[in-house]
């Protein structure tokens, strides 16, 4: 059971008249479980495959199935409630909301699905505790450094039980240590929890942690995926 397939998937940029070939015919299978790593050079296409199976984008041509579903075949509505129920994103640059705490930033998307208050707060601290900041719940993302940033967003990614967490480039704004704590978080939540996980990636330490790596050049995958 594949809980992310994509088929014949397209991308062409249009930028004043030009026309920019982002994505080639990518036909991708991701089972649920695994934890797999994107990569390829500056350019390939990640972040564009990313925000296309993530449905923050829709292909020039081609098919994103997520849980057999075929999401761009969906209105504008259904996509967004179907990335709020069923895809968790982290981003390079963390993304939190400044004024809120870790806890009230992990909250913030359960609200939004109609969790009640009691609930959300129950599930974010459990989250929060899963990627190890149990006690940081109440500072506010300038009080935490760039890697408990990073687990925060992935608390929220989590959260909300998605069918797959998708993350471009993770790691990338922190040391190595940090980078490689957080990967550790990943793995264990991968392990012990099942949740899948999409990461793009430059850094050979988060490929070397991830069971399966799919490699792009140009737009096009280098083997079936
Ligand atoms: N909004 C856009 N408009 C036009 N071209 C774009 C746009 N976004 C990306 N591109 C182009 O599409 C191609 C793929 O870009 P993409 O950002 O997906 O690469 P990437 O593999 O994520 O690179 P990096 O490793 O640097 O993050 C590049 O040629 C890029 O210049
Ligand atoms: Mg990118």
């Amino acid at each position: 059971m594949y809980c992310l397939r994509t088929e014949n998937l397209t991308k062409l940029y249009r930028n004043n008249g030009l026309e920019i070939p982002a994505l080639k015919n990518v036909g991708m299978r991701v089972k649920r479980g695994e934890f797999v790593s994107l990569v390829g050079p500056s350019g390939s296409g990640k972040t564009t495959l990313l925000n296309l199976v993530g449905g923050l984008d829709r292909p020039t041509t081609g098919k994103v199935y997520i849980d057999d579903r075929d999401i761009t075949a969906m209105s504008e509505r259904q996509r967004s409630d179907m990335r709020l129920a069923s895809i968790g994103f982290v981003f390079q640059e963390f993304n939190l909301i400044p004024v809120l705490s870790a806890r009230e930033n992990v909250e913030y998307v359960m609200l939004l699905q109609g969790i009640s208050q009691g609930e959300a707060q129950r599930i974010a601290v459990e989250t929060l505790a899963a990627v190890g900041l149990q006690g940081l719940e109440n500072r506010r993302p300038n009080q935490l450094s760039g890697g408990q940033q990073q687990r925060v967003a992935v608390a929220r990614a989590i959260a909300t039980g998605p069918s797959i967490v998708l993350a471009d480039e993770p790691t990338a704004n922190l040391d190595s240590e940090t980078g490689h704590n957080l990967v550790d978080a990943m793995r264990r939540l991968n392990d012990e929890l099942g949740i899948t996980f999409l990461l793009s990636t430059h850094d050979p330490m988060v490929i070397d942690s991830t069971t399966r790596v799919i490699r792009m050049r140009d737009g096009a995958l280098l083997e079936e995926a």
